[in-house]
């Protein structure tokens, strides 16, 4: 595809001191079109060239020679140069790439050779599963997949809690009572209530709490009886969330929680003995980090087990060996920023390459607010994830039995459209924004939501099934494309790729889900302004290639956020 951003450089290139890279960096995105697709401010050129910056954007306006097929037209606006693209080279470079590359369009191969760790839901062995642990698994998993089309070598790790002295408690509980619920059928719910039972009785009877640190100390220890019961948890824990990620259709490279650090951790605690720097401190072992502004990070309780931070710290050292990382990325809560900026900074003391302890990199996000009332909840306040995806699904299909009651494979279509609500809704904002959850807004078929996008695609869709053919685009008269509501079209298919790449770089899917916004915007216009089905042949082949390639990056845009199409509503 032909990089304007890219010829526009080259050309101020010739004639300034600059760098070609360095200009496209400074070149930006104008928000408005009067002020034409690319613009260059000349601010930075008036230190050096000791002029007034609109003179210097004046005099440069008349020395650079861009191609008019490329560029028709450069204008000065106060310090600006403003460029303005070629709508025919616009049309044609577009819709050729969409058509030659398909779902591929807007890949690239810049991450070829780089491994990319991503470290992602990771919820809690016989916890609930609960509504930050779905933030976490949408975010990583669609990074995962927007690193995966930019060529890199992702590997999804879901770093279960599967270890810790609630183990003890759990083990303890279910040595005692187990018989009396009936974890195999729901272990989680199960599991919980067994765990506030037991940790009420320790709170009364210290030597319950002796047995619960001494059942933990069996496990550590390999114990036959205690590992088996933990094991049975953690697989029926996992059983239980795999239904959560099957839902999501979510998968995961590696499933090594902080069990399996256990043997681990005594390295870490050398390394960090040996940097001089692990201290005692009132029984327990720490690292001191005063001068870094934050409080110590404990590697080692009072009682000699280890804590979060040890496991987080073995495991850093396990995905360098293991993976070889370029970037190790971790999805969680805002709540955890300190403890991966503790951990960060440990792991210095660890003695691996600084090109690896300079790229671990927190990924935080903020929490999900209910908006009160509707939202169906079991105990108190914790809403069973599950219940919630399948409300949403129930909430569609209700939709749809009203609205398109003879619609083909209701339930796969309202599986499809309820489970994209949701994740849309989750990533339709900056992510360390809290996220209002409100059934009535994230299902609004017009509003910025999931819906609205499939809604659109199935348009572009039902409009091809119509004709019943994708014209060629050699047979295609471009010329016919040049209305603004089209042109707007090709611009923002045109920006798909670098959208992508933004997004990456800043660890944003809602740089992508605002644009799908903008390009079903884009595309509503334009079909409301033009007849499709039934113009004049070469008009409708026209449109209806442009409405396929639209449908083509609605799908591939939305399939990087986890999100699916249906083919029809
Ligand atoms: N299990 C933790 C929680 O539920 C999240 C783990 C995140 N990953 C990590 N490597 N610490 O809060």
């Amino acid at each position: 595809m032909i990089d304007f951003k890219n010829k526009i450089s080259e050309e101020i290139a010739k004639v300034t001191q600059l760098e070609v890279k360095e200009i496209e960096s400074y070149i930006e995105m104008p928000p408005n079109e009067e002020m034409g697709d690319y613009s260059f401010p000349c601010f930075r050129l008036a230190k050096t060239l000791k002029k007034a910056p609109q003179v210097i954007a004046q005099e440069l306006k008349e020395q650079i020679n861009v191609d008019e097929s490329l560029i028709e037209k450069v204008e000065v606006m106060n310090a600006y140069i403003n460029f303005f693209v070629n709508p025919k080279a616009l049309t044609e470079t577009v819709l050729t790439e969409v058509t030659e590359k398909k779902e591929k369009f807007g890949s690239s191969n810049i991450g070829e050779g780089k491994n990319i760790v991503i470290d992602y839901s990771s919820p809690n062995i016989a916890k609930p599963f609960h509504i930050g642990h779905l933030r976490s698994t949408v975010i990583g998993s669609a990074l995962y997949k927007i690193y995966s089309f930019l060529g890199y070598n992702c590997i999804g790790i879901n770093h279960l809690g599967d270890y810790g002295t609630q183990f003890g408690k759990l083990i303890e509980g279910y040595k005692r009572w187990g018989t009396e619920y009936n974890i195999e059928e729901n272990p989680i719910d199960e599991l919980t209530k067994i765990y506030v039972r037991i940790n009420n009785l320790c709170k009364e009877d210290e030597s319950v709490l002796d047995a619960c640190r001494d059942n933990f100390k069996k496990l550590e220890d390999g114990d036959t009886y205690c590992v088996e019961i933990w094991k049975k948890f953690r697989e029926l824990s996992l059983k239980e969330f795999q239904r959560i990620y099957d839902l999501l259709d979510v998968k995961f490279d590696s499933l090594n929680g902080e069990a399996f650090y256990s043997d681990k951790m005594q390295e870490v605690v050398e390394l960090l003995e040996k940097s001089g720097k692990l201290i005692e401190s009132e029984g327990a072992r720490v690292i001191d980090l005063e001068d870094k502004q934050m409080p110590p990070c404990l590697i080692e309780k009072t009682n000699g087990s280890t804590t979060y931070a040890t496991r987080d710290l073995a495991a850093i050292l396990y995905r360098v060996r293991t993976y070889n990382f370029d970037k190790a990325l971790y999805v969680t809560s805002y709540e955890q920023i300190l403890h991966f900026k503790q951990i960060f900074e440990v792991s210095k003391l660890l003695g691996i390459d600084e090109k690896y302890t300079e790229n671990l990199v927190h990924i935080p996000f903020g929490m999900v607010q209910l908006k009160t009332g509707k939202m169906s909840t079991r105990e108190g306040n914790i809403i069973k994830l599950e219940d919630l995806l399948n409300e949403s699904i129930s909430r569609v299909k209700e939709i749809i039995e009203t609205k398109n009651p003879e619609l083909e494979d209701k339930d796969e279509v309202a599986k499809i459209i309820g489970i994209g609500a949701v994740i849309f809704n989750d990533l339709y904002n900056s992510r360390i924004k809290d996220e209002i959850f409100d059934w009535d807004e994230m299902l609004n078929f017009n509003g910025e939501t999931g819906p609205y996008l499939q809604y659109i695609y199935v348009r572009t869709n039902s409009l091809i099934n119509k004709a019943g053919y994708v014209p060629e685009i050699k047979n295609v008269d471009l010329k016919l494309l040049q209305d603004k509501a089209s042109i707007k079209v090709l611009k923002c298919l045109y920006n798909f790729g670098d959208i992508i790449k933004q997004s990456a770089d800043k660890y944003e899917p809602y740089i992508i889900a605002r644009y799908l916004i903008d390009l079903s915007q884009a595309f509503s216009s334009f079909y409301n302004e033009n007849k499709i089905i039934g113009e004049k042949q070469e008009i409708q082949d026209a449109r209806l290639l442009l409405t396929y390639a639209v449908g083509i990056v609605l799908k591939s845009g939305a399939k990087l956020l986890g999100i699916k199409m249906p083919n029809k509503m």
